[in-house]
């Protein structure tokens, strides 16, 4: 059993590949990492002792990605490959559809090409826009008032189960990711931003660690029980053994299926802060600010289904998310050689 990940040297792709790799799963990544390091694939490979492929090639690149075809045996796709900033997406629109959009059509034409139809995509709680009402199921609707990033995150949903409708044969797995953070126990790998993190706790990782002087916490005045915004932040590991077990499901069924992936406790931004404090006894100076732009008030998910029919459920806290994150940090100061 082999699994392509695209994206697989990232900081959600390199934790999927640990946990596949200790499932008994063969694993072949391509990345062009454009927003990850050589590094983390050395990292996972000494945290497993397993080696494995690693394609460094860009997923339009057709001629690159029938290569991987060829040479591998691959019975299954975890597509986690593309650009994520969100503000960067509003600037440079171009770029996030040719690169989201163009990489997903090359990918999804060589894998009919080689009769390989069974695709697990990376999307994200963005497609719900700023929902009515919390938690959000998979009913919930979904909304494209939203940047060229969280469109391109639609876009490939809507694709892809359009592919599943002309080919019975398919099966396509959406999972919806609420806030991934934390990192492997090892602390060998984590995230690992290039430049200022826009996201939430790389940024307090960093404030912790000196990098970075003060946190802004952006908004105080939401509709919300602290007037911060509120998320589901889900440890990185729950995340990727949601993988795991997609993959068992998609081997099996064909159709599309769609997850939420979080823990389905919403805690808020000051939340977050404090226990980190708590977690790791240590101080992170922190300021308050206007709120940031695009920002929604609230969003946590209902994880029944994916307990129901997938048989998972997140297992780690925010305590043992806060420890892990700054577990990783504080033994990588400067991130991944
Ligand atoms: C963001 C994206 C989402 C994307 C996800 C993963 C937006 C609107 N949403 O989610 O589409 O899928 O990242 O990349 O950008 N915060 C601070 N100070 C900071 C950083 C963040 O207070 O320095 C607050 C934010 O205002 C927000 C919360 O922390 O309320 C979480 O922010 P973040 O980690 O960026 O995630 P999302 O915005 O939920």
């Amino acid at each position: 059993m082999a699994v392509l990940l695209t994206g697989g040297a990232g900081y959600i792709g390199s934790h999927i590949c640990i946990e596949l790799l200790q499932a008994g799963m063969d694993v072949v990544v391509i990345d062009n990492f454009s927003n990850s390091k050589p590094e983390a694939v050395r990292r996972v490979q000494q945290i497993t002792g397993k080696k494995y492929p690693v394609y460094h090639e860009d997923l339009r690149d057709r001629a690159a990605v029938e290569k991987i075809f060829a040479e591998n045996t691959i019975d299954c796709v975890i597509h986690l490959a593309g650009s994520k900033a969100v503000g960067e997406s509003v600037q440079k629109p171009i770029l996030y559809y040719d690169n989201n959009l163009v990489s997903t059509l090359v990918l999804c034409d060589v894998m009919r090409d080689y009769g390989c139809k069974k695709i697990i995509f990376s999307s994200s709680a963005t497609v719900y826009g700023a929902p009515e009402q919390v938690p959000v199921t998979e009913e919930t609707p979904v909304s494209a008032d939203t940047t060229p990033y969280g469109k391109t995150k639609l876009f490939i949903e809507y694709m892809l189960q359009d592919i599943a409708k002309s080919d019975p044969d398919w099966s396509v797995i959406l999972l919806r990711y609420f806030n991934p953070i934390g990192a492997h126990a090892s602390g060998l790998i984590g995230e690992d931003p290039a430049g200022i993190p826009n996201n939430l706790m790389p940024f307090v990782t960093q404030v912790a660690a000196g990098k970075l002087e003060k946190l802004s916490v952006f908004g105080t005045d939401y509709d919300t029980p602290d007037g911060t915004c509120v998320r589901d932040f889900i440890h990185v590991v729950d995340l990727a053994q949601g993988h795991v077990k997609s993959i068992a499901k998609a081997m099996e069924n064909s159709g599309v299926f769609i997850y939420n992936l979080g823990t389905g406790k919403g805690y808020s931004v000051q939340q977050l802060v404090d226990a980190f404090q708590q977690a790791n006894d240590i101080e992170i100076p922190y300021q308050y600010a206007p709120r940031r732009k695009g920002d929604i008030a609230q969003i946590y998910a209902d994880c029944s289904k994916a307990q129901r029919e997938l048989g998972w459920q997140a297992q780690h806290d925010l305590f043992e998310m806060c420890r892990d994150s700054w577990n990783w940090q504080k033994k990588n100061p400067q991130g991944l050689a």
